[in-house]
């Protein structure tokens, strides 16, 4: 069941008003019992892991180890492949950084969508000023799916290396039908990472049965803390790769003039790793795992449909993003209001206690592809309401009445 009161944060006023947090896709809440775990390893098992050889640095290392399991079947996957981060973007850049200044050449090919966050498409650029590989890119359809067809083409073309993805759109909050892309990438030896940033806070994200090579998501967007992020990577390739960052743990042994590698997963921790953000994540899915899928997606489906509809009978909104299918719709909705700017709604809702974000979500071939330099993005949880609805259509209509008799004055 649906507990509000496990989110102590839900209860906030800004402005004597109660707060409504809409802003989901940024980052998620915490419940109670991510923040008490976390305290708890501070208050009793706080030490360093993996290098004391003493009972409080065993205890951490446990404590830390166990995270990495809970994580590995979430996801379906094996601990060893199971990669501790700082978020979504660090997990992407060490694949650019290590596997792809290994495997990739001038003139080789990399597939990604127009609506990759910055995070899944900067690193790549970065490819492209250092090694002189080609960037090829997915279009939209107008109404922001992915252009399936245009897909098939392009992931055709020669020395296509790499297929770069999100799982759903930080923006449209689309779905995107990635088996479909996954297995052409797969049946072409085409290697895929998978960012599912915003999807793993949405239903089962299950590695297996993707099959893609690599997989990244943060664990602050779960419900969880900030400064944890997991890689997901097939062992194969993990083996092959060559370390990330140097520093303590990620080696074997240092000698003057070489070092050898740390096993896996090690082999990518270079340093103290984020130890109570890890015990955090692990207890932010053990919530997830409590609640229950079935749970979290029955509440999402219904504020997706009663957002839309509400949306619907205000004539001064668009939203940007409409799939076909309902089911591939997430409840993250980036909207234009007539004659308002994203900026100035973001700031005068907010004043009203509704959490919103506006800009460009990093996503600024996307906006440029709709010819936007921002949006209004409100993006729901599982703990969001209907009646937080009502009163956000309330208040948007109110803004609206009262900014064009401002502008009439
Ligand atoms: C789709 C997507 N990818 C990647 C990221 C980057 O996540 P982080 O900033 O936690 O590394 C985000 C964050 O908004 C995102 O929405």
């Amino acid at each position: 069941m649906i507990k509000r009161r496990d989110f102590p944060i839900l209860n906030k006023k800004i402005n004597g008003q109660q707060m409504i947090y809409f802003d989901n896709a940024a980052t998620a809440q915490k419940p109670l019992a991510v923040i008490q775990a976390m305290d708890k390893y501070y208050l009793q098992s706080n030490a360093n892991v993996h290098r004391g050889l003493n009972p409080l640095a065993e205890e951490a290392t446990q404590a830390y180890e166990a995270a990495r399991i809970v994580v590995a079947d979430f996801i379906s996957a094996t601990p060893t492949e199971v990669i501790f981060t700082r978020g979504a973007t660090e997990g992407i850049n060490l694949i650019a950084r290590t596997w792809g200044e290994t495997n990739l050449q001038a003139g080789d090919r990399i597939v990604l969508s127009l609506a990759e966050h910055h995070s899944n498409l900067v690193p790549w650029l970065q490819l492209k000023e250092k090694l002189g590989v080609e960037l090829v890119y997915i279009p939209l359809k107008k109404n922001g799916e992915l252009n399936l067809v245009a897909a098939k083409k392009l992931l055709a073309l020669p020395r296509v290396k790499l297929l770069a993805i999100t799982q759903a759109s930080n923006v449209l909050g689309i779905l995107n039908p990635l088996h479909s892309l996954l297995n052409i990438a797969h049946a072409r030896h085409i290697i895929s990472v998978v960012d599912a940033a915003q999807s793993i806070t949405h239903f089962p994200v299950n590695v297996q049965q993707l099959g893609c090579d690599f997989l990244v998501f943060s664990g602050h967007k779960i419900w969880g803390p900030t400064g944890i992020g997991v890689l997901y990577g097939r062992q194969e390739l993990l083996q092959k790769m060559p370390p990330f960052l140097g520093g303590g743990e990620m080696i074997g042994a240092v000698y003057q003039d070489h070092f050898t590698v740390n096993k896996l997963p090690h082999k990518f921790e270079a340093g103290t790793p984020p130890i109570a953000e890890a015990i955090g994540l692990a207890a932010a899915i053990q919530y997830v795992n409590k609640l229950g899928w079935q749970t979290i997606q029955a509440q999402e489906q219904k504020l997706t449909s009663y957002f839309l509809e509400r949306l619907a009978t205000l004539k001064f909104v668009k939203v940007l993003g409409r799939p076909r299918l309902l089911s591939q719709k997430l409840p993250v909705f980036s909207l234009l209001i007539t004659g308002i700017h994203p900026h100035d709604a973001a700031d005068l809702l907010g004043q009203e206690a509704i959490i919103l974000r506006a800009g460009n979500h990093c996503t600024q071939p996307l906006h440029q592809f709709f010819s936007l330099s921002a949006t209004l993005r409100a993006s729901l949880s599982f703990y969001n309401t209907k009646a937080e609805i009502d009163i956000f259509i309330r208040k948007l209509k109110k803004l609206y009445r009262l900014w064009n008799n401002k502008d009439n004055s």
